[in-house]
């Protein structure tokens, strides 16, 4: 459209500017161009991106107001519903749902490189007993850089695709390693006759050569990897992207990713929310807890609470409701389930929240389930790992295609002391 541009008048100078505005966007490089009496370009500012795109991204559409989550333009409910934790993984990271064919070569190629190198057992065994398992994560991940040297040819599509098959097959082996670290039990290695889930849920949970697998249970972490899947430029998914920009291989990229992940205010909220459940300790406690969060003397946010996109309500949360009804049914409801309620029920009625924009996100309930499902707190960031393995995987792809990108490198407004000579050590 003609006139789809952006008139700059600089009153320092009252030079006026045409900025072009492509895609409901000014590009910030052109406000270089409106230089000051110094001559120096203009910079925009905008710390932890409130309101910068760094990327055209055609994964996942979200609109915060509405509360609408689509990926590849197909509605989260729906893909929750109907489709498998690999066809979402597939359908995220080639862009199309797979006919039966597709799906069936994705599946078998995961499935035939769920094993890892025997030295990764011996390298996780140095980690302490209680070493947190987002740490032994990461750390994990790293790794695996140097048991796959050839991952850093990454303009090779090929070779991308084997990386991608050996992340989203590799992760579930290790994760159910920290499990099992953590309480001393031997590994218990992959089994090619179970599904992604069940051979998941098998690995962690056997013991002595048995596990009884339930249905219900392992549909509901499906439907929770779904979910969790991918939610466009957030935290970890900027980090692997901005990493990747590097053209470091895949494994060092997604490993800064779970790094993001593990922070309390990113993945790391579903383990908070639990501990902040036990700090609660009782429904009678739930008014004063909220009243010391609105002063600040709890010392904690209401976790679980908030998003800096969804500002109606996060539709993930609305389908977690929904799994959590039919995991209790199974394990029988933890008490600490109604204290959650109560606190949903006050935090939705208090204006201090209302007026914030403040509601039940992702991480809500999704503690509570895994704590039913027999997943300990630490752990739960984990599972939001595997769940948004895809995401991190087909951003890292998407920047890694797009002619646009650089690496990244923000500019900075610089606070800091003027040019002074370096005083000698004796003389300070
Ligand atoms: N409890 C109490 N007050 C809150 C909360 C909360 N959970 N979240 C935001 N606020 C207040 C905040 O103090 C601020 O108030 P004021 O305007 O008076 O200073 C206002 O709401 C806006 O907060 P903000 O920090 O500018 O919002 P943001 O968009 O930067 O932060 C958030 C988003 C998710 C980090 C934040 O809401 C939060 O810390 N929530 C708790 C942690 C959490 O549940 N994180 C999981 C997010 S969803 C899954 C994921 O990303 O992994």
């Amino acid at each position: 459209m003609e006139n789809e541009t952006l008139t700059v008048v600089d009153n320092r100078t009252g030079r006026e500017y045409s900025l072009p505005i492509v895609d409901g966007a000014i590009r910030a490089p052109d406000l270089r161009q409106i230089a000051g009496p110094d001559g120096e370009g203009l910079v925009s500012f905008d710390p932890a991106y409130l309101n910068t795109a760094s990327c055209r991204s055609a994964i996942t559409y979200i609109d915060g107001d509405a509360g609408i989550l689509r990926y590849r333009g197909y509605p989260i409910e729906q893909v929750a519903e109907q489709a498998g934790f690999l066809e979402t993984a597939y359908l995220i990271l080639e862009g199309e749902l797979p006919t039966d064919d597709e799906l069936q070569r994705w599946t078998d190629d995961v499935r035939r490189h769920t094993y890892v190198h025997t030295n990764i057992e011996e390298f996780m065994a140095g980690f302490r007993y209680d070493a947190h398992p987002m740490g032994m994560l990461l750390g994990a991940v790293g790794a695996l850089s140097t048991f796959y040297p050839d991952a850093k040819h990454i303009s090779d599509p090929e070779n991308r695709y084997l990386q991608r098959v050996r992340l989203i097959a590799k992760l579930p082996t290790i994760a159910a390693f920290i499990f099992r670290h953590n309480r001393g039990l031997p590994y218990v290695l992959p089994r090619n006759d179970l599904g992604y889930i069940g051979n998941y849920v098998n690995m962690t949970f056997e013991i002595g050569g048995r596990h009884e697998p339930n249905p219900v249970l392992q549909r509901a972490l499906e439907i929770l990897f779904i979910l969790h899947a991918d939610h466009e430029q957030n935290c970890s998914t900027s980090a692997v992207r901005g990493v990747g920009s590097s053209h470091v291989d895949p494994f060092s990229a997604v490993s800064a990713g779970i790094a993001a992940l593990y922070g309390p205010l990113h993945g790391g909220a579903n383990e908070a929310v639990l501990n902040m459940l036990d700090v609660i300790g009782d429904v009678k406690n739930v008014p004063a807890f909220v009243e010391a969060v609105k002063d600040g003397s709890a010392g904690t946010r209401l976790m679980g609470f908030g998003h800096r996109v969804y500002k109606s309500y996060d539709p993930r949360a609305t389908l977690i409701k929904q799994v959590a009804d039919s995991v209790f049914a199974e394990t029988g409801v933890d008490p600490k389930l109604k204290i959650a309620l109560e606190l949903e029920r006050i935090a939705l009625e208090d204006d201090y929240f209302v007026s914030r924009k403040l509601y039940p996100n992702v991480d809500f309930y999704s503690g509570l389930i895994y704590k039913a499902m027999g997943y300990p707190a630490d752990y739960f960031t984990v599972l939001f790992a595997l769940g948004r393995l895809p995401g991190w995987i087909a951003q890292w792809e998407e920047m890694l295609n797009d002619p646009e990108q650089k690496i990244a490198r923000p500019r900075q407004l610089y606070t800091g002391s003027a040019e002074r000579p370096y005083v000698p050590l004796d003389r300070r």
